[in-house]
């Protein structure tokens, strides 16, 4: 019997992600995460800042309508509009939080709240005490915690778990916080506060000086219990602590930690890759757990002593991360029955039956001109397929491309633009430039490309190529995404994608009559 107290694994990519500049998602995409998320078992979701706008509104909405496993959690500042907010985006939650939070900071309380300490300590508690009308599962979070003075901090707590906060998180807002100094932060106020019994203690670590996922296991060590993190470590300016490399450390090193994590830990590679997929941010090859290197063996000596016994230069098992054999699993034979059934075992599900006759359609053109069909070509064209769906005002028809040594690349592309056909022709300076150009031509859509990206799914020559495509249009920024074996035709549906996105965030701000 596993006799370890519980770490709570508090996911904020959907909250503290988004704010990576350039990662904002969709309602749609952020479902699609919350999902993944829930299928990994991660207790508490954080879906997003409600009263940020109409948007993060419903998109913490349809989170906490859809995932029951998970608690579904909503940000608020301690202000009585951005709780009410919070608590009816929540309503239909089978388990929703809200998390409500005020600087405490010598600096923050007089340049950016110009408040005085009681005045915080107040607003503290008045808004935690709205927040519990809401429900009983309520957290406080003391902004720049990391810089503020411990005799402050301690009276705030205090007063907050008396006014009925039940998670008390510590952030070190700006990431200026070390190891040891973090921990036996968290272990003071655990001794001095006299209620702090009565709380949960939790933290969430920014990585300026690369220090967030250190912080946040000092602080494990020293009592917390809940840590704050993202998938891929994402999140404002250099980032979170990364969900992966916390819950593996823990893991791999129970001789040093007193608590476990009930994550399902298989499911991480497939979450950072679906992550990094919707927001276009590329993960590193050397990044810990979910880097293309983290375990690839180069050097010679490594090499033979893995052979001889894996555990003389690994310390985790790549299958525990999710990495599998990448195992072919179907061709061009393969029924409609057995390519639900596989999907059902990597944690897919479609929601009507049109997303799945979509998604076997393309299954049956990929395996026309790929052979051999692994599970990451299957995740790809199911997300292909889903955001084919979603692509509603303008769809790519057929693509046409010239390419030739020493000519001018030229594309000529059929769309249909608002239920009508129209067609567009551009030379540039290469085969995806004349496609976007020639896209452009008919769309005329303003915006500027910030990032363009190619990954390969998969191995080989024939395999599909994944493109991420990052549009500004006047501080909208959208990314798209589009997957094909011909990366021409791949950068072409990315970029329509973007174009929808846009097209609909246009159409959400300005509804028809
Ligand atoms: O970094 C921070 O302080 C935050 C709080 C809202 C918890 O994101
Ligand atoms: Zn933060």
């Amino acid at each position: 019997m596993n006799t370890k107290e519980k770490l709570i694994i508090f996911d904020t990519t959907l909250r503290d992600g988004e704010q990576s500049p350039g990662a904002s998602m969709n309602r749609e995409e952020k479902l699609r995460i919350a999902r993944a998320l829930e299928r990994m078992k991660v207790d508490v979701i954080e879906a997003g800042f409600p009263i940020a706008s109409p948007g993060d509104f419903e998109s913490v909405q349809a989170v906490a309508r859809e995932i029951k496993d998970s608690t579904v959690c909503g940000l608020a500042r301690a202000l009585d509009r951005d709780i009410d907010r919070a608590g009816e985006a929540l309503k239909e939650a089978n388990s929703g939080r809200i998390h409500t939070f005020i600087a405490t900071s010598p600096i923050h309380m007089q340049m950016k709240l110009r408040m005085e300490p009681d005045q915080v300590l107040e607003q503290a508690v008045t808004a935690v005490k709205r927040a519990r009308q809401y429900t009983d599962n309520v957290e406080f979070s003391p902004e720049d915690a990391g810089r503020s003075e411990l005799d402050f901090l301690c009276r705030v707590i205090e007063a907050v778990i008396k006014a009925g906060a039940r998670t008390i998180n510590i952030p070190d807002t700006v990431g200026y916080n070390v190891p040891g100094q973090f921990g036996d932060l968290i272990g003071s106020l655990i001794e001095r506060i006299p209620n702090a019994d009565q709380a949960v203690f939790s933290v969430h670590c920014h990585n300026d000086l690369g220090l967030a996922v250190a912080n946040s296991l000092s602080a494990v060590i020293n009592g917390a219990r809940q840590v704050e993190c993202t998938i891929n470590g994402l999140g404002e300016r250099a980032g979170n602590a990364s969900l992966e490399e916390v819950v593996m450390a823990v893991r791999t090193r129970q001789d040093v930690f007193a608590c476990d994590t009930t994550l399902d830990a298989t499911q991480i590679l497939p979450c950072s890759r679906l992550v990094s997929s919707v927001t276009g941010f590329a993960v590193q090859p050397n990044k810990a757990i979910v880097g293309a290197n983290a375990f690839a063996h180069e050097s010679g000596i490594h090499q033979d002593g893995v052979l001889k016994s894996r555990e003389t230069y690994e310390i985790m098992r790549a299958e525990d991360v999710g990495w599998s054999a990448n195992r072919m699993v179907m061709g061009k034979h393969s029924g409609r029955n057995a390519f639900r059934t596989r999907l059902q075992e990597l944690g897919i599900s479609f929601s009507s039956e049109e997303e799945l006759n979509e998604a076997f359609a393309r299954f049956k053109d990929l395996a026309d001109k790929k052979h051999e069909i692994y599970d990451d070509d299957l995740q790809a064209l199911v997300i292909d397929a889903s955001l084919a769906i979603e692509n509603e005002i303008l769809k790519l028809v057929s693509l046409k491309v010239c390419s030739e040594t020493g000519e001018k690349p030229q594309a000529k592309v059929t769309l249909l633009f608002h239920g009508e056909e129209v067609m567009g022709e551009a030379g540039g300076s290469g085969p995806v430039d004349a496609v976007f150009k020639a896209i452009e031509q008919r769309v005329a859509s303003e915006t500027q490309l910030l990032l363009y990206s190619v990954n390969s799914i998969t191995s080989g020559t024939d395999s599909q190529g994944e493109v991420g495509v990052r549009l500004d249009r006047q501080g909208k920024v959208v990314n798209g995404q589009g997957a094909d074996t011909d990366i021409v035709i791949a950068s072409a549906k990315a970029y329509i994608n973007a174009l929808n996105k846009l097209i609909a965030s246009d159409d959400r701000a300005h509804p028809q009559a």
